[in-house]
């Protein structure tokens, strides 16, 4: 039996009273990558943002790395527990590039500064990430850039729980390839992946050994890799008919482009 690297129990949180996660349960065991799909809106990013511990949110329920909870730690304790989300952009740190602020990121995680150096200039060859090690971080880099930024951030840092929001988007065909044989390459038995994505498409390049379904802020359902293929073809629409879940309410009425302006400057 695999050990469990991701425990998650009754996870909710809010913003503003505003209820996003209405009680998330997941378990990812170590060797194993799983996938989260949903519709736009579920909660995925939420999800990702408060495994890291980003703040401003109210949180409740249990969240634990190879058995050890870490609902009380904050992003940096998180990170050295060993769950890490790659850095989001756009952080703009003028004047700090981004080998340095990953070199300094692997030391505090406890890694030797020779060591993080040479993990950067190996990873960096690898994922084709060289000409970037000098730009300062900060928002300029194209969507796809920020993903392979992601996906060397991680390869460099070897967290033991991975995560990944939308681990394609902006990517170009030969570029999904490469992040997804990256992501396949980090697989171990001492990591846990868990990557959001919008389409099945990644899922032929990284197989998945579960995928689970988000909609409005819980897990609706799990199962292999041929949950993305129902995806596919039905939609999310037949996921919720195989489940009994109703559709979403539509809004009460059809937006104008007037709602959006007190005073149009002309006819409409
Ligand atoms: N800071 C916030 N304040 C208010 N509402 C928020 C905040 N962050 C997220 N939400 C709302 O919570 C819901 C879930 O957002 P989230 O970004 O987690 O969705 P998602 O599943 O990642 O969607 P997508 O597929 O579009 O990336 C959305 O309705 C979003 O508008
Ligand atoms: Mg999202």
């Amino acid at each position: 039996m695999s050990r469990t690297a991701l425990r998650v129990r009754d996870l909710q949180a809010s913003i503003g009273g505003l209820a996003i996660l209405k009680g998330v349960d997941l378990e990812v065991p170590f060797g194993e990558v799983h996938a989260i799909m949903g519709p736009n809106g579920s909660g995925k990013s939420t999800l990702c943002h408060v495994l890291a511990g980003k703040p401003g949110y109210e949180v409740s329920g249990a969240v634990a790395v190879d058995g050890v909870s870490i609902v009380d730690l904050d992003v940096h304790e998180r990170a050295r527990a060993g769950l890490f989300q790659a850095l989001q952009y756009p952080v703009s740190i003028p004047g700090l590039d981004l080998a340095v602020l990953l070199e300094e990121a692997a030391v505090s995680l406890g890694v030797g500064p020779e060591e993080a150096r040479e993990r950067i200039a190996t990873q960096a060859r690898r994922l084709g990430m060289e000409r970037f090690l000098g730009r300062s971080v900060n928002g300029d880099l194209s969507g796809g850039e920020k993903k392979r930024s992601e996906v060397f951030q991680l390869a460099v840092l070897e967290p033991r729980v991975m995560v990944l929001d939308e681990i394609d988007s902006g990517l170009d065909i030969d570029s999904v390839r490469e992040v997804a044989g990256a992501v396949e390459e980090m697989r171990s038995d001492e990591v846990a992946v868990l990557m959001i994505t919008h389409y099945s498409r990644i899922l032929n390049y990284i197989r998945p050994d579960r995928v689970h379904i988000m909609m409005d802020g819980a897990i609706v359902d799990s199962g292999g890799p041929e949950i993305a293929d129902e995806l596919e073809d039905g939609g999310y629409s037949a996921v919720r008919s195989r489940l009994g879940i109703a559709a979403p309410k539509a809004p009460s009425k059809t937006a104008t482009v007037s709602d959006f302006f007190t005073d149009t400057p002309f006819d409409l």
